[in-house]
């Protein structure tokens, strides 16, 4: 059984893998219209979200499947006190594949343990987002040609960005990538990023508190809203949450070939006017996220299928 748990479950040729797949449903939507008919795809998200289930459940009704789940904690047995592992054994007598998502770190590695059927992480707590990832992937692929050498600045909230984090540890095995960090100091991404990927793999990596001192080196520019759930303190949400505004004027001083990506939402870190500048790419990354999923919905259920 194969899951999807954590961005490095994947190795870079599982990963080139569904990337080069994702790409050919683009150009020949036709030919996938139904590779999984017959098949169900549960959407079980605990927490909030727009994208991720949408998208999900949109991969799997143009691939010919179909979709069941829930959209709230509130609308599950969850409310009665039903277990995380309760619920992915019996969604797994409904359904072949299971998106899950939910704000416990590790929620869906504890539900992969008992899953009869591959477990997909739509994201949880502020851990991880490996199929965020897939989609991030896919579009610096599409935009810039290449996984490789080049300059990325990540912008906003590292600390609790899941994101972020995802991104970073699937990146760091690809060549000459440098990194540059741009947060608040109570913003800075978690030790362990810097510990366990950074320094551990030699890889080049700046902490700054400002876009404007590195905008002109950046060839992408990876801005994060500040995720206000996970705050305790209101207070300090509202003193971060505008940190870092990226508008025309900051743009002035950046490349002609930035890519501009968000995993959205976005509350105010890209001013709307940067939304026709053809450098912003983060309209575009949605619409990839559909596409990434559908090859990731066919890979996992063809590797079910074999086993
Ligand atoms: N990028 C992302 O995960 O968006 P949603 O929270 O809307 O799913």
């Amino acid at each position: 059984m194969k899951h999807l748990i954590d961005s490095t479950d994947l190795s870079v040729e599982e990963i080139d893998n569904i990337l080069n797949l994702a790409q050919n449903i683009i150009d020949n939507k036709e030919n996938y219209s139904d590779v999984c008919k017959g098949k169900k795809l549960a959407t079980l998200f605990f927490e909030p979200s727009t994208r991720t289930r949408l998208s999900f459940e949109a991969a799997m009704m143009e691939l010919g499947g179909n979709v069941l789940g829930f959209s709230s904690a509130d609308s599950s047995s969850a409310t009665k006190g039903e277990s995380v592992g309760d619920t992915i054994r019996v969604v797994g007598c409904y359904a072949d594949i299971i998106a899950m998502r939910h704000p416990k770190e590790g929620a869906p590695m504890f539900g992969a343990m008992v899953s009869s059927v591959p477990i997909i992480n739509a994201g949880d707590g502020g851990h991880n987002h490996p199929t965020q990832t897939l989609t991030d992937l896919l579009t610096i692929k599409r935009e810039k040609g290449r996984l490789d050498n080049f300059t990325i600045g990540l912008c906003g909230d590292l600390k609790f960005g899941r994101t972020v984090h995802s991104l970073i540890k699937a990146l760091s095995r690809y060549e000459n990538i440098k990194y540059v960090l741009i947060s608040p100091k109570e913003l800075k991404v978690p030790d362990y990023i810097i510990t366990e990927v950074f320094e551990k793999n030699n890889i080049e990596y700046r902490e700054v508190s400002t876009m404007e001192e590195v905008m002109e080196e950046l060839d992408i520019i990876y801005m994060t809203r500040v995720q206000k759930e996970r705050f305790f303190n209101e207070a300090d949400y509202v003193r971060l949450k505008d940190t870092y505004i990226l508008d025309e004027t900051k743009l002035k001083y950046a490349k002609k070939d930035l890519s501009i990506l968000h995993p959205l939402p976005r509350v105010n870190e890209i001013s709307t006017k940067v939304d026709d500048d053809p450098r912003a790419c983060y309209f575009r990354q949605a619409l990839n996220g559909k596409y990434v999923r559908m090859a990731l919905i066919i890979t996992l259920l063809e590797h079910a299928g074999r086993e």
